[in-house]
């Protein structure tokens, strides 16, 4: 599939548009049109029922390690700046970046990739920031700086493999991806990736803020209050969805990195002694759940991280990801990430801003010796009433992208295909194949002809439905081009009320995937919908 017409169906139907668009659009920053806000609405609602209000405690579920508790939260954006500190985010969420001295555009340093080039003599370091049909792309831009013709490509002498600048010992031969001339990029910088804001009216640089580049803070800092009100006892999970924001150096690939996204975290506490054992559950659980939803086949896999890959507080973390067609062949892009924490982040809110020392974790220090980020002094620690142990829990974090899970679920569900038209011809069909879960709209309502009886029935049922779905009614043109327009969005059922329908009372239900029809009786619908979409 090429992505271009995924994201052209996203325009036309309604299901993605670019931030500000009449203004020219905001790079890096989404809104999701009438039918895109019911499918992330539906994946979120999928990912919360399974996890969090569905899940049953006094059962054994999914092949858990044992009996364990679910709850929910939801936190502000903004919180005191202190979290960000003690979390690391303040001093170590960054990414390197490049500026072009020539075009004034940033890159991120590790986005920027290239390969050696030679012509007649003149050997330059030619660079893309494209990730798809790269080649091509990097040929362009040498005969664009060689001045040669396409039908000439063949005089360019290629070197090496397609390798990201940061591999490079200097930067002076690179032709950065909008420069006309060789050496314009910096030495990379630092670049954090919070928003910062400021709070009050008066407000100075002291009462800086920043927006969550993550959600996962906000359920550490209410750690306490959670135990406190809820009497929950570990092994329990806090599962939170809600808006983060990072200000990506590069945005790109349609929503896959935006500057304005939103999360599904949870973090769940136990025991120390146990916390290998949750990992490998949650780890295992959750590459499930996407493939109960459509995600199978060999574009999905777990990755479990090599050591040098961890991040500076992490036992192990494996990466759920998908082949996402914009990325280059064989690649996948990261979907989820299930880590195990230890007790870095709690240990963080109490003590300060924790280094990796010898094997263990210390407060890092200032050069004065003093704690360089301090926490917030409370005793976070949990007292099981049971074992009369007192200990900090362990934390393993599954934590998920719901806009990268909703392109993901767009990307698998594209399908283009032959089927008969009215007259019985082939006709090409594009389709989205979504799980009837996600599907935004789970049933259209048709009346065959606007006559003899029919659209008032239909209309009936449509607002039967719609009591209990989300519905769609459409009375315009053959019915075979309303199939068509509801394939096209992925609406799994169309229910045709018929000159049957007026003699005995049933419809014809037609099924998106397998063309199949059958007949009901009207008032089956609901519950027959309600088996096949819930
Ligand atoms: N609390 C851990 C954490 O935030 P992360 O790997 O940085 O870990 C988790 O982010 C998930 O959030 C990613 O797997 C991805 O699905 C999503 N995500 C991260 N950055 C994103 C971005 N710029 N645009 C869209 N989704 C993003």
């Amino acid at each position: 599939m090429q992505m271009e017409q995924l994201v052209a169906l996203c325009k036309r139907r309604g299901f993605l548009f670019q931030s500000s668009e009449i203004y020219g659009g905001l790079n890096g920053f989404w809104d999701y049109g009438p039918l895109g806000v019911l499918l992330k609405k539906n994946v979120k609602d999928a990912w919360w029922r399974d996890m969090v209000v569905g899940h049953n405690e006094m059962k054994r579920q999914t092949g858990a390690p044992g009996l364990y508790e679910m709850t929910g939260l939801d936190c502000t954006i903004i919180m005191h700046p202190q979290i960000w500190k003690c979390s690391g985010h303040y001093d170590l969420f960054h990414d390197d970046m490049v500026d072009c001295r020539e075009s004034k555009k940033r890159y991120r340093y590790d986005h920027v990739q290239g390969r050696a080039v030679t012509y007649q003599g003149k050997t330059i370091f030619v660079t893309t920031m494209e990730t798809e049909k790269t080649q091509d792309a990097l040929e362009q831009a040498a005969l664009r700086f060689f001045g040669i013709r396409k039908k000439d490509a063949g005089n360019l002498a290629w070197d090496g493999s397609i390798t990201a600048i940061s591999q490079l010992a200097d930067l002076s031969n690179v032709l950065a991806p909008d420069a006309k001339t060789v050496g314009t990029l910096t030495e990379p910088r630092e670049f954090n990736l919070m928003f910062k804001t400021v709070i009050g009216a008066l407000g100075g640089e002291e009462d800086s803020a920043f927006l969550r580049p993550e959600t996962a803070q906000g359920i550490f800092v209410n750690f306490k209050n959670v135990c406190d009100s809820t009497r929950v006892k570990i092994p329990f999970g806090i599962a939170q969805i809600g808006k983060s924001f990072r200000n990506e150096i590069t945005p790109r690939n349609f929503t896959f990195r935006s500057r304005e996204f939103e999360q599904m975290e949870i973090e769940f506490f136990c025991h120390p002694s146990e916390s290998e054992k949750w990992y490998q559950y949650w780890r295992d659980r959750r590459f499930q759940w996407y493939v109960d939803l459509g995600l199978a086949g060999d574009r999905l896999r777990l990755r479990d991280h090599e050591k040098d890959e961890l991040s500076h507080y992490s036992c192990g973390t494996a990466d759920v990801e998908y082949q996402y067609p914009f990325l280059p062949e064989g690649e996948f892009g990261e979907l989820e990430g299930i880590a195990h924490r230890g007790d870095f982040d709690l240990r963080s809110h109490m003590e300060g801003k924790l280094v990796r020392d010898g094997n263990g974790l210390a407060p890092e220090l200032d050069a004065n010796g003093q704690p360089k980020h301090r926490g917030s002094g409370k005793d976070l620690s949990y007292y099981d009433e049971a074992t009369r142990e007192r200990f900090i829990p362990h934390v393993i974090e599954p934590s998920a992208g719901a806009d990268r899970a909703t392109l993901a679920f767009l990307c698998e569900a594209y399908h283009v295909d032959q089927v008969p038209n009215d007259k019985g011809e082939p006709t090409e069909r594009v389709s989205l194949k979504f799980h009837p879960r996600l599907a935004p709209i789970k049933a259209a309502v048709f009346p065959l002809v606007k006559k003899d009886g029919m659209p008032e029935i239909a209309v009936e049922i449509y607002g039967e439905l719609k009591k209990n779905f989300s519905a769609f009614y459409d009375d315009k043109g053959a019915v075979g081009r309303r199939y068509r327009r509801q394939d096209e969005i992925g609406t799994p059922y169309c229910i045709t009320v018929d000159g049957q329908t007026v003699q005995d009372g049933t419809v014809t239900i037609r099924d998106r995937d397998s063309l199949e029809q059958w007949r009901v009786k009207k008032e089956a619908i609901v519950e027959e919908l309600r088996e096949r979409t819930t």
